[in-house]
């Protein structure tokens, strides 16, 4: 998830565990080869093995609309070791859609076949290459067809949202469209949307059809929702949702992580991101989000996250 899902998060999300892979931030190929520092800022573990520090794959997400130039970055993604290459046909945003990519891509499926086809033609064989769609532009009708079409071009899994780019992030995600789908393709279909609780997984899997869930806001809302639903399939894991002093411990942890980011006002505000998408899942979270919503040094947030650490214990 872009601005939100970057090396510091997938690193400590991984090392609470749960999953099985991971996407980077997208990289927006437009008219030309990037350099190799593009590919290493967004996705920093391709130094080291193409994995977090867990050990969770990390594929490289490219973005755009020309064939060719999205299949010449594809294969130097995997030149500098992606374990695997992630296309995306779902980004609603005006800037993106207006410019030929993402989901306005979606209103012809012979472009994310030719998308798609190109990609996999540039990238060695071993190397997998997915793609990521909406149910459509503002119509589901073409679902369906951009499925297959994605499937046919060699794409070894989709991930469908389970909403067009019109509903935007409205709930709820309409995950029995997916059902014909997975049936459809012989490639695996990754159901996504609106998944928040280890019931939404279970209600998700039952009603799409779907084995494999990739979950995106759940999983920053509740950080312990991987490793929630990894329990809930093996008796081995750990499976409690954590308390509120974990999560601040989390915060705190991330806090120092992203010390190494480039300026305080954008480490405040991914705190400040953090803090607020948690709310939905912690109601102190909630408070806390009021009490820092106006600071602007990364460190006075930490200084409030850690103050409110104590008192959690204190009261505990
Ligand atoms: C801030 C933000 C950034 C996102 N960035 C991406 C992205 O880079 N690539 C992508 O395929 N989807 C992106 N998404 C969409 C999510 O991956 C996901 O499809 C969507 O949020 C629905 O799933 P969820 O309900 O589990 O969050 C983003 C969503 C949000 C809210």
């Amino acid at each position: 998830m872009e601005g939100v899902v970057d090396v510091y998060m997938r690193d400590i999300l991984t090392r609470i565990g749960g999953f099985d892979l991971c996407v980077s931030e997208f990289v927006r190929v437009s008219q030309h080869l990037y350099p190799a520092s593009v590919f290493y800022t967004l996705c920093p573990e391709l130094k080291q093995g193409g994995k977090t520090v867990a050990g969770v794959p990390v594929h490289v997400q490219i973005m755009g609309g020309e064939a060719h130039v999205m299949a010449e970055n594809a294969a130097f993604a995997a030149e500098l070791g992606a374990p695997g290459v992630d296309i995306n046909f779902g980004c609603p945003a005006k800037t993106v859609n207006r410019h030929d990519a993402g989901a306005t891509l979606l209103q012809w499926p012979e472009r994310l076949h030719e998308i798609v086809s190109a990609v996999r033609r540039a990238v060695p064989e071993n190397i997998p290459v997915s793609a990521k769609m909406r149910l459509g532009f503002s119509e589901k009708t073409l679902a369906m067809e951009n499925a297959v079409a994605i499937a046919e071009a060699g794409a070894c899994k989709l991930t469908i949202h389970a909403r067009t780019k019109m509903e935007g992030y409205r709930p709820p995600a309409h995950w029995e469209y997916l059902r014909p789908i997975a049936e459809r393709l012989d490639i695996p279909v990754v159901a996504n949307g609106e998944v928040w609780t280890p019931e939404d997984y279970a209600l998700c899997r039952e009603a799409s059809g779907c084995a494999d869930v990739m979950i995106g806001r759940g999983v920053i809302a509740r950080p312990s929702l991987g490793r929630e639903i990894a329990a809930s399939r093996s008796s081995s894991v750990m499976g409690n949702a954590f308390n509120w002093s974990q999560i601040l411990g989390i915060l705190a942890e991330y806090h120092d992580l992203i010390e190494g980011m480039a300026n305080p006002p954008r480490q405040a505000g991914r705190l400040k991101q953090w803090i607020k998408l948690l709310a939905r899942s912690y109601g102190e979270a909630g408070v806390l989000f009021t009490r820092i919503r106006r600071l602007e040094d990364p460190q006075d947030i930490l200084a409030e996250v850690i103050a409110t650490k104590e008192r959690a214990l204190d009261a505990a």
